[in-house]
């Protein structure tokens, strides 16, 4: 599914503004993000860090968590804002995949900039995905 440039711009712009929430003590890299659903609405998520660093929730999780946890499982796109546009985690491109390899990812820095616009399966090609359990 595609997204128009209003879509896009309210995305990064949700993005950017919960990045402010971001409990970031040890790194002091917030990160926000927010995803829009096929049913039109948008989760926002930022990193939550902790004194054993390992817990530490990356932002995408948590938007992506809170979408699914109020029963959302289709994502036309998500936006991840960081001062420098950095890319997603690997485990946060593998919860995107287990969603759709067709989601739009948006990368942009702080100023609202997407350096970068690819599908999950560009960021993680040969995803282990739901289709990969024999079970299934
Ligand atoms: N982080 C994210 O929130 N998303 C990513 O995809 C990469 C890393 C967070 C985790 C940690 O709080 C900080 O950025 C530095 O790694």
């Amino acid at each position: 599914m595609q997204i128009n440039n209003e879509q896009k711009e309210t995305l990064i712009q949700t993005a950017m503004s919960v990045r402010r929430w971001a409990y970031v003590p040890y790194s002091h890299y917030p990160v926000g993000a927010a995803v829009l659903t096929a049913s039109g609405k948008i989760y926002d998520g930022i990193n939550i860090e902790s004194a054993a660093f390992p817990t530490t929730m990356c932002a995408e999780r948590v938007a992506i968590f809170k979408a699914v946890s109020e029963g959302e499982r289709d994502f036309v796109a998500i936006a991840v804002v960081t001062e420098n546009a950095g890319s997603p985690c690997g485990g946060c491109r593998q919860v995107m995949a287990e969603f759709g390899l067709e989601t739009i990812v948006l990368i942009a820095d702080a100023q609202g900039n997407i350096r970068e616009e690819l599908t999950v399966k560009q960021l993680l090609p040969g995803a282990f995905t739901p289709k990969d359990l024999p079970s299934l």
